[in-house]
């Protein structure tokens, strides 16, 4: 079975086609034959082995790659909400070969839901994995559709959700965006835009003098943010940062494995990409051969939309 994956950690070259063994089905599975998988910030760093040590597969190769898309082949016993045939999309948490960068791959039903109508595998393999990432940092956050939301990295995938799963929900959103950038943060329905950089804080804070009612983090500024949240608000980071333990704030360090079987969650973005709420955004797509080219385009920074490897 055919593969991008890594037998040695680091960097982009490490990334090779690689032949990984098929994977059984089991009941409550879905087998795919994945046309589609994106590349992501976290692949990058599972390429150059940053989450070896927790891995409990201990033999190459690796497959990076959290979400997919394409076409079932086999559903497993108890699986009813998809079929042999259907187009879907679904969320993958890698471990060893088993990740998003292979044409076959058998994930659990609850990770699995109909791909949005009317749209491409690669665009539809844009939406799992950040989608859920973005509905599970709004809900930590639990905002009332009066409040303030920031959103930092809005030009990104994650941020780029946040802020229209946030407006979907009526919150007043504020974003930062680079110059050129001001144009896509805007089309994606923020409020108030504000200059990224260092002092993203304090441009947020000129706008909103008693500070936003909630913040995500989708650039991993940290610390430099917490100041544009008001005392007592809620901050949502991506990577794991739990804050100062200042001004009352909590700070919700979000991870998607936790919601990857959230399979109503996956749905109820499917409906909102159709409706229009959500939009999928692809910069390029890869056979899956030029991978590593992928991976360094991705790291240079700068890239709008997402990557994707077609197999
Ligand atoms: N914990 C989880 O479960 C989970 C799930 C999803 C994502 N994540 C993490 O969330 C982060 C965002 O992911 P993504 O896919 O949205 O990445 P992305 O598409 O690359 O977006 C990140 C955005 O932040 C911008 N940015 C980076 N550094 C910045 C800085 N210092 N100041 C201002 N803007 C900055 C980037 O701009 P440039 O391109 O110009 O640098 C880009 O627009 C990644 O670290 C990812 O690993 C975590």
């Amino acid at each position: 079975m055919r593969a991008a994956g890594v037998t040695q950690f680091g960097g982009p070259e490490a990334l090779q086609v690689v032949d990984v063994p098929d994977e059984p089905l089991g009941p409550g599975q879905v087998r795919i034959r994945v046309q589609a998988a994106t590349v992501n910030p976290t692949d990058t760093h599972a390429r150059a082995g940053a989450y070896a040590d927790r891995d409990p597969v201990k033999q190459p190769p690796w497959v990076p790659g959290m979400d997919v898309a394409g076409v079932v082949a086999e559903v497993g016993e108890g699986v009813e909400h998809v079929a042999v045939g259907d187009a879907v999309m679904g969320i993958v948490v890698p471990t060893g070969a088993h990740g998003g960068y292979r044409e076959d791959l058998v994930l659990p039903g609850g990770s699995v839901v109909a791909a949005p109508k009317g749209v491409d595998a690669a665009a539809a393999s844009t939406l799992p994995m950040n989608g859920l990432t973005a509905r599970l940092a709004l809900d930590l956050m639990g905002l009332a559709p009066d409040q303030v939301l920031a959103v930092t990295g809005a030009a990104g995938a994650f941020g780029g959700y946040v802020v229209q799963l946030a407006k979907a929900d009526g919150m007043t959103v504020v974003a930062d965006a680079a110059e050129a950038d001001e144009e896509l943060v805007r089309g994606l329905g923020a409020d108030v835009i504000v200059r990224r950089g260092d002092d993203v804080a304090q441009r947020i804070r000129e706008q909103f003098p008693d500070g936003v009612d909630g913040l995500a983090d989708g650039s991993v500024q940290d610390a430099l943010v917490l100041p544009a949240v008001r005392e007592g608000g809620a901050v949502a980071t991506v990577r794991g940062y739990r804050g100062d333990g200042q001004r009352g704030l909590r700070v919700f360090p979000t991870l998607v494995r936790r919601v990857a079987e959230d399979r109503a969650a996956l749905d109820r973005l499917r409906q909102q990409a159709e409706d229009g709420v959500l939009s999928l955004r692809v910069a390029r797509t890869f056979p899956a051969e030029q991978a590593a080219e992928a991976h360094r385009l991705l790291e240079a920074g700068g890239v709008r939309g997402r990557l994707v490897l077609t197999f």
